[in-house]
Order: structure tokens, then sequence, then C-alpha cells
């Protein structure tokens, strides 16, 4: 058995990184416990209060933040913080030489029905010593040196990219550790399996319209193969099922908020997603080009997102080129 510390050892990560891998390790650990203790820690609901992406904020969303901002902030590591549940970055160490953008607690509409969640990541170098702002957040998710999750489930699961794979842990909740499971995680490039949320699909454009429609015809149509549909409605979990199985996750745009073009967070959501996925041999776009190669405009930039298997992903891209 190998621990999370002994195989960045091993990759040779910097120390500095290992330290913020292991930070944000041991946040997730305690985010976890907090979790497990549901109704009985009082932490389950809403805070009441509204966060700038405009959704009422469960408490967990909070409590996650928070967690994450302690341990970050104390690390000594890292620069500063983006979080979808702070409107503007957080500074941390003058010292430190990492940005970490992150989704404290995805999927949170699982939260009241026991079902699964997660923290995603990303992490950039930076080298800005004096004056630290959101511009320097404002890199191609081609430059993260890192990404990852912690998937909340049955077992506590760290899924982490260095630049170099993609490994899974599993956390052995007698010691507190989280080992390594498995090694070298590669998506098939065909499937037979998607996930979207159909009752948003009278908003979607056209090509995705169609695109939907053909998977949904099955044998008989265009596409010559059944295709089944899962969507546990927490991108976390819908992307673990595809590192895991395979098959295509989209988030799609969406005409109901045209200047905000899907519900995905490009810095949250997005990019991790990305670097993961095409770090396992997948495709991460938008209906426009790799979701790696956007720069972005703004921390809490949305994207439409279109990821897994790779020629999965390209088929969908076909029906946005072809007329
Ligand atoms: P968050 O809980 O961090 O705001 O993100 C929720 C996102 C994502 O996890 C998931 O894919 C999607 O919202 C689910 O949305 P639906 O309500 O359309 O199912
Ligand atoms: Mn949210
Ligand atoms: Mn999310
Ligand atoms: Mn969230």
């Amino acid at each position: 058995m190998r621990s999370l510390s002994s195989q960045l050892h091993l990759d040779h990560s910097s120390t500095d990184l290992s330290i913020l891998l292991n930070c944000l390790a041991v946040a997730c650990k305690d985010i976890a416990s907090r979790l497990q203790q549901g109704a009985m820690a009082g932490v389950l609901g809403s805070a009441g209060e509204e966060n700038v992406q405009g959704e009422t904020q469960k408490k967990l969303d909070v409590i996650a933040n928070d967690i994450l901002k302690d341990y970050l902030q104390d690390s000594g590591v890292v620069r500063a913080l983006a979080s979808e549940e702070e409107e503007d970055i957080v500074e941390c160490s003058k010292l430190g030489n990492y940005l970490v953008s992150f989704d404290p607690l995805d999927g949170s509409s699982n939260i009241d029905i026991n079902s699964m969640v997660g923290t995603i990541f990303s992490i950039y170098e930076t080298t800005a010593g004096g004056d630290i702002s959101s511009q320097d957040f404002l890199q191609p998710g081609r430059n993260q040196v890192a990404a990852g999750y912690v998937l909340y489930g049955p077992s506590v699961m760290l899924v982490l990219t260095t630049g170099n794979g993609v490994k899974m842990y599993t956390l052995d909740q007698r010691i507190g550790e989280f080992m390594l499971t498995q090694e070298q995680v590669s998506i098939a490039a065909d499937t037979k399996e998607f996930a979207i949320n159909m009752s948003n699909q009278r908003h979607w454009a056209e090509p995705m319209q169609r695109y939907i429609g053909d998977l949904l015809a099955g044998q008989d149509g265009p596409r010559g193969k059944n295709f089944n549909m899962r969507w546990v409605a927490a991108m976390v979990a819908d992307v673990h099922r595809i590192l895991c199985r395979g098959g295509l996750f989209t988030y799609p745009w969406d005409q109901r908020e045209p200047e905000k073009p899907g519900k995905l967070r490009l810095m949250y959501e997005a990019n991790p997603m990305g670097m993961l996925i095409e770090q396992a041999g997948g495709k991460a776009y938008t209906d426009q080009g790799p979701i790696l190669d956007i720069q972005p405009s703004h921390i809490h930039q949305r994207v439409p997102v279109i990821l897994g298997a790779a020629n999965e992903v390209d088929a969908c891209l076909g029906y946005h080129l072809a007329p």
C-alpha cells in the first residue's frame, strides 16, 4: 500500500506542491467528517444567503468553503485563492507560490438527500510577489500544474493529476490516510453511456438537440447503437463515473442566459475536470474548442461543457460543425 505522501515523492512533486496537496487532502478529510455527521452536526439545510453565482447557499457550501480557506491560508504555500462561494479572490501568504481555485462543495443539491457530493480544485503557479489580483487567476487551464477532486461517496476518494496521468486514492478511515488504489486511469475512446440534464432539452441549441435525439433513437437511429443515460446531478460524481467506466458528460449552452453560456464554472469545474479527462486520454471541449485553451475573462465565467470518451466528444462536436 502507498500513501498520497509517498506517491507524491515518487512522482518528484516539489516540496511546496506536496505540502499544498497534503493540505487539500487534510481539509477534505475534515469536510468528509462533517458530512458523515450530517443532521447530527446540524450541518444540513440552507444557509439563507445567496452566493455570487445567484444560488442559495447550503450550510455545507459555506462550511466547506471556510474549512478550505482556513487550511489553505495557513499552509504557507498559497499566494491566493478563488472559490465559487467567494465574490473576490482571497489573499493568503505573501511567500506562497500557488494559486488555488476551488468548488468547495459540488452537487450541493444532493446534500439533503444523502447523495454524492465532492470538492473540486485547480492549482496554478504564480510569481506574483507584490500585489495580487483576480487578473493573476485568468490563465488558460493548460497552465494548471495540478487538478483533482475529492468525492464524498460510499468511500471518500481523491482523484488527482499533476500532469503525468491520473491516479485514484481511497481514504482508509481507520488510519486517516489517502492510499493509492488506481494508477493510470484511462477512458475508452468509445462509449454507449451519456450524462445530461434532459429536462433542459427545449433550451439547448439545435445541434445539441439533434445529437441527443440521435443517441435516444438507439440502434435503429443514425448512431446504430443503444445508449444508456445516467445523471447524478453532481458533476464530480458524473465525471468520476466516466473516469471509472467511460461515457460522455455534457452541460450544454442554454438559451436562457446567453451571456452566461452553460451552468458550469470554468475555473472551479470545467478546467480541473478538463485536465483530469485529458490526462486520462479523453477530450474536454466547449462547443467551440478545447476547454483548457480558453483565455478566461472573469473568475466566475461559465462555459458549456462536453467531455469524456474521445470519439463520442468528436461525434457530438460533429453536429456543431455540420449544417
Ligand atoms: P454546485 O453544487 O457546485 O453549484 O454545482 C452543481 C452543478 C454540477 O455539479 C452539476 O453537474 C449540475 O450543477 C447539476 O445541475 P442540475 O440542477 O441541472 O441537475
Ligand atoms: Mn453552487
Ligand atoms: Mn459545482
Ligand atoms: Mn459548489
